[in-house]
């Protein structure tokens, strides 16, 4: 599908659930998270009754995402669904790693291509205060397993943070060198709880700017159709790379659509503006009218974001939750 301004929206982003069983700082306050009620969130069939139109309209790529998208009961059968409708030629999910360890061998059986995995820190210690609570442990299994079962590519997400993770960047870098995975750097976005870490707000160029001390960094390309761009250390079986959404957007690229656990088609990160399919597979829409929402949503696809970095005390750009809009 064409948006007003010409791109191709070819990539759909589906949060499974707004749940998630870790609360990140910057992304989940500690209590009081308005979960949307069962009876809300579409079951799997209505999705994927969805995301058959979707593939049907041109959609290739499909994200599942959350919250955490592990902790959905029958995520697994779900994705094997999903794997199999005509149309989705690239399946991957985003996730936090803690279920991870066990269920990666079932998800590449289920037809899953690739996993993107959130680790913002290499310290345990560090990653319990971020996470408040979570196992370091675990992720590293996660993330070993997947490698193991034999994920490719498979990416680590670091949202890099000033006084949080800034003396750690080079030993990200120094993964790539012995690891077959993808290190991003992600600048902190003012979305969710972002505002907690405005002050830790670093652009993508300092990060790179670290690792350029570090050695030779040639620009490669790691299989994706997101808005990372990736270097290269010698000899590396890695490779790093950053996602500059604020100092730098991508929006002119942009290909994505996301649709969140409550049936809604989100048509940017960004923009408050929703189409509300929810209402409409409820109400017994034929396919007809559903591809005439998608029609729409991609309508109103703006043609960029006007995010900036946070700033303390300024409120949030937006109100918009990452976990309900699964990034
Ligand atoms: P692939 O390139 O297909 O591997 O996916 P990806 O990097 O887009 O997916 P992932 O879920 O790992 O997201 C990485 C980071 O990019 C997260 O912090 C997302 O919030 C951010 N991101 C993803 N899509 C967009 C987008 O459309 N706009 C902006 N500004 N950020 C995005
Ligand atoms: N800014 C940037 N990235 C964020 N994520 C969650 N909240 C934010 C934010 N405010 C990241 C997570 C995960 C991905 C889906 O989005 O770390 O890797
Ligand atoms: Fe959960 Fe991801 Fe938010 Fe962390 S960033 S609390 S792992 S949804």
């Amino acid at each position: 599908m064409k948006d007003a301004w010409g791109r191709e929206i070819d990539y759909m982003r589906v949060s499974i659930t707004d749940r998630c069983n870790l609360r990140c700082r910057y992304c989940m306050p500690e209590s009081g998270l308005e979960m949307k009620c069962h009876e809300d969130i579409l079951s799997y069939e209505e999705m994927l009754e969805i995301l058959s139109v979707a593939a049907s309209l041109g959609f290739r790529h499909f994200r599942v995402t959350g919250g955490e998208p592990l902790v959905r009961r029958n995520v697994v059968s779900f994705l094997e669904r999903l794997s199999h409708v005509p149309g989705v030629d690239d399946l991957s999910i985003t996730t936090n790693g803690i279920l991870l360890f066990d269920m990666a061998e079932d998800l590449k059986k289920a037809g899953v291509h690739r996993v993107n995995i959130s680790l913002d820190t290499l310290r345990p210690a560090r990653f319990a205060e971020i996470t408040r609570g979570g196992d370091w442990r675990r992720v590293w299994m996660g993330l070993e397993r997947a490698i193991e079962v034999g994920f490719d590519p498979v990416k680590i997400n670091v949202v890099a943070a000033r006084g949080i993770n800034d003396d750690e960047w080079e030993d990200f870098a120094r993964l790539t060198l012995h690891m077959p995975v993808h290190v991003r750097f992600i600048e902190i976005m003012p979305l969710g709880q972002g505002e907690s870490w405005a002050d830790r707000f670093v652009p993508a160029r300092e990060v790179l700017g670290t690792l350029m001390r570090m050695g030779e960094i040639r620009p490669v390309h790691v299989a994706g159709s997101g808005p990372a761009q990736y270097v290269r250390l010698d000899g590396a079986k890695g490779s790093i790379g950053v996602i500059s959404a604020i100092s730098q957007h991508f929006c002119s690229d942009c290909n994505r659509m996301r649709l969140t656990a409550d049936g809604k088609l989100s048509p940017c990160l960004a923009s408050g503006e929703e189409v509300d399919l929810s209402s409409a597979i409820r109400g017994g829409a034929d396919r007809e009218e559903l591809i005439a929402l998608f029609e729409r949503a991609v309508l109103i696809k703006p043609a960029r974001h006007c995010m900036e970095p946070c700033k303390k005390g300024e409120g949030m750009v937006s109100e918009r939750k990452m976990y309900r809009l699964g990034g």
